[in-house]
């Protein structure tokens, strides 16, 4: 390979079936795959469209090497799936592998090679419109699900047709942008780096993952696309990861605006000997790079190094073999959307729905006596929305709407008027008279309120987090009717709901739930599904406690220990609880917790020990729980969480039934970066908590010795 054709492998450029970042057409494009100066695309979707720009390259170039074709497929491909930050509220990881899995069979059918997720950035910060993107703000939990996306894209050989290379972004600690601000500046310890931010990266690279993504941010002054802390020390020397860095989109460009270049050579140059291996429609590489190594800035064993990555991972996906083989329009035209998938994109949706509230409303049935419903809001009829942000092939004419969905389910049994009453985010009130009107009429309301599918995702942040635009004086007159109110909330992120709280008969989270929201919705309202998801995120009481998170510091004044004293950890004009905490979520059974014991009372630090808990169903119908295990590290060299989650399960119980529910642990499950950035626990007492959310739970303690 000429020098100019090894750069030419590290240069991604942009496609048209997507616009992902400020677009800049580039007139050379063709001109480039023809000589071989191209290594990859990204947003070229279809098989059709993927064929045409691979006969190019291996028809016309002189080497004839594929490119390999990168998308964003966050949350299914043309099957779309809930919103990850959803579909974490499943706390399931069966469902969340198997979702990326059809994500991957369908994105490989439609000529894509590489996905650009699993998206495990933590977040704390709902104004963030990324929070949507991820796995909520729990470290173990992320971890696990970053664990389940590699594997469900990847699956065990890449080789398959079915399968796709993984992406794990942004690294990192893109979701600490201050203030909430996209792209914004993030300034945090090592200590939050590597306890809270990392370990989801660590897991995505233990579970094979072939690439990680740069973050658009700055950490702590420098740049996470040549940060050396980042990539050097940590992902290359510590964790050995031995696959591919691309950049974000233009974001080596955008070390000039960062203030640490002058210009796209001296991006070009940083990025390259920061050993960013592909440089995503930046043009960086493309135009400086082959002049860096010959005047020596830039070693040409780095390059070397780069494009042997880059082609062993076409090779591991058969592309040198057979550069058509995803992009067949039979194959595409078998798997996508077909009913199979479609009736497990319901069941993913219905597991992702978490219930907030319910004062016995719900579930909807024959039986209430109820005749008549009234279907009120924005979102009521919204396919569009339903689809959420990075919808991918998503189309919204295949989406089943809540209006749909109610109608499927209820058609038969009750008289369903429906009126939107107001737009998402308008101050329009005009509309309000006809919903009223229905409401009143009804015996119960049904209000699908939230946010617009766009309002959440990347560039998408939000300063005030309550429902937009004139949906709370909507939901205020419809309360005066007097009518039971039954709140379905979409959005891409915790809301602030305190009214909501406490003047509906029942509130539904229901994120975006994808091509299947209102028959999964229809599940749940009906009771042919009892709601299972809980919570992974805070839910704050108002906009001025965030960040609000479980997993916080204890301070040295904390509240708990005299709230009557002045001097304590608290806002005057607040609680410092939050609205719902972090793994909560209701059932229409009941769940009741006793005998949480331990097999040990004190272990050495590589013993084992079993944690039980009995757990039983005390209501009439069955339903599942999760079941969460938390600890609390009470001395160490570094102050720890008051909770960290550290395992959970799953559990199915029948009307009735008891299961004892036993978690195998050891000393190592509790260790975390002490002092001086090791990965250590010490000697000491560990406090062991378990229950149905962050906050009731049943206690026991187990000491560590040396
Ligand atoms: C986003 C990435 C995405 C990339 C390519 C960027 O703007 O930050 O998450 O993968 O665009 O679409």
């Amino acid at each position: 390979m000429t020098l100019e054709e090894k750069v030419g492998q590290m240069h991604q450029i942009a496609g048209n079936d997507a616009v992902t970042g400020p677009h800049n057409p580039n007139s050379n494009d063709g001109e480039d795959l023809r000589k071989g100066l191209v290594g990859s695309m990204l947003n070229v979707v279809g098989a059709d469209k993927t064929y045409k720009y691979q006969k190019i390259a291996v028809e016309e170039s002189r080497l004839r090497i594929p490119l390999i074709f990168g998308h964003d497929v966050i949350h299914g491909c043309k099957t779309i799936f809930p919103i990850p930050l959803a579909e974490s509220c499943s706390w399931d990881l069966d469902i969340i592998e198997l979702s990326a899995q059809i994500a991957a069979i369908e994105a490989s059918a439609m000529g894509l090679h590489w996905t650009f997720a699993p998206m495990v950035d933590i977040a704390r910060d709902p104004r963030w419109g990324r929070i949507a993107e991820g796995g909520g703000e729990d470290t173990y939990l992320a971890s696990k699900i970053a664990e389940a996306r590699v594997k469900g894209f990847q699956g065990n050989d890449l080789g398959s047709l079915n399968t796709v290379a993984a992406c794990a972004k942004h690294f990192a600690a893109y979701g600490a942008s201050e203030a909430g601000r996209d792209y914004n500046q993030v300034d945090i310890s090592e200590n939050s780096l590597r306890n809270i931010y990392l370990p989801p990266f660590k897991s995505a690279s233990d579970a094979g993952v072939t690439s990680f993504m740069n973050a658009f941010n700055v950490l702590n002054g420098i740049p996470a696309t040549i940060n050396e802390l980042l990539v050097k020390s940590i992902l290359k020397e510590e964790w050995k990861f031995a696959g591919i860095v691309v950049s974000d989109y233009n974001s080596i460009g955008e070390l000039i605006q960062h203030g640490v270049a002058n210009d796209k050579r001296e991006s070009a140059e940083l990025a390259a000997n920061a050993l960013c291996d592909m440089d995503m429609a930046g043009y960086c590489y493309r135009d400086h790079l082959v002049e860096l190594v010959r005047e020596g800035k830039v070693a040409e064993s780095i390059i070397d190094i780069a494009v042997e990555k880059i082609l062993t991972l076409k090779y591991r996906l058969g592309l040198f073999e057979d550069p058509y083989r995803y992009c067949k329009p039979n194959r595409e035209n078998e798997l996508l959307l077909n009913k199979g998938n479609r009736d497990f994109a319901r069941d993913c949706a219905r597991k992702s729905i978490v219930l907030l509230k319910n004062n016995g409303v719900l579930p909807l049935t024959k039986n209430s006596g109820i005749k008549k419903i009234a279907l009120i809001g924005p979102l009521t009829e919204s396919k569009f929305d339903m689809l959420g942000s990075w919808y991918c092939a998503g189309d919204e004419n295949d989406v089943v709407s809540f209006y749909e969905g109610m109608k499927n389910r209820f058609g038969k049994d009750f008289e369903i008027n429906y009126s939107k009453g107001c737009e998402i985010d308008s101050l329009y009130k005009e509309d309000f008279s006809e919903a009223i009107n229905f409401a009143e009429q009804s015996e119960i309301i049904f209000a699908y309120v939230g946010e617009a599918g766009l309002m959440s995702g990347e560039a998408s942040c939000r300063t005030d987090i309550s429902l937009p635009g004139n949906q709370l004086s909507l939901l205020k007159e419809l309360k005066k009717t007097g009518k039971p109110l039954v709140v379905v909330l979409s959005n891409g992120r915790p809301l602030e709901i305190n009214w909501l709280a406490e003047n509906a008969d029942a509130i539904l989270e229901t994120w975006f739930l994808g091509v299947e929201a209102g028959n999964a919705l229809a599940d749940i309202i009906s009771g042919d599904f009892n709601p299972s998801g809980k919570l992974t995120v805070t839910f704050p009481r108002n906009m001025g406690q965030i960040p609000i998170y479980y997993n916080h510091l204890n301070t040295g004044r904390p509240l708990y220990e005299n709230p009557t004293e002045h001097y304590r950890s608290r806002y005057l004009d607040s609680s410092i609880e939050p609205l719902f905490p972090f793994g909560f979520g209701l059932s229409y059974t009941k769940f009741e917790y006793s005998n949480f014991s331990l097999s040990k009372n004190k272990i050495a630090i590589m013993e084992k020990f079993i944690a039980t808990v009995d757990v039983k169903n005390l209501g009439a119908i069955a339903g599942e729980e999760i079941v969460q295990l938390y600890i609390h590290d009470k001395v160490a060299t570094i102050s720890r969480p008051v909770k960290e989650l550290k395992s959970f399960k799953k559990i199915y119980l029948a009307s009735g039934e008891m299961k004892k529910v036993e978690f195998n642990l050891s000393a190592e499950d509790f260790k975390y970066y002490d002092k001086n950035m090791e990965w250590n626990i010490e000697p000491g007492k560990i406090e062991l908590f378990v229950g149905p959310n962050s906050e009731e739970l049943l206690m026991q303690e187990i000491e560590i010795t040396n």
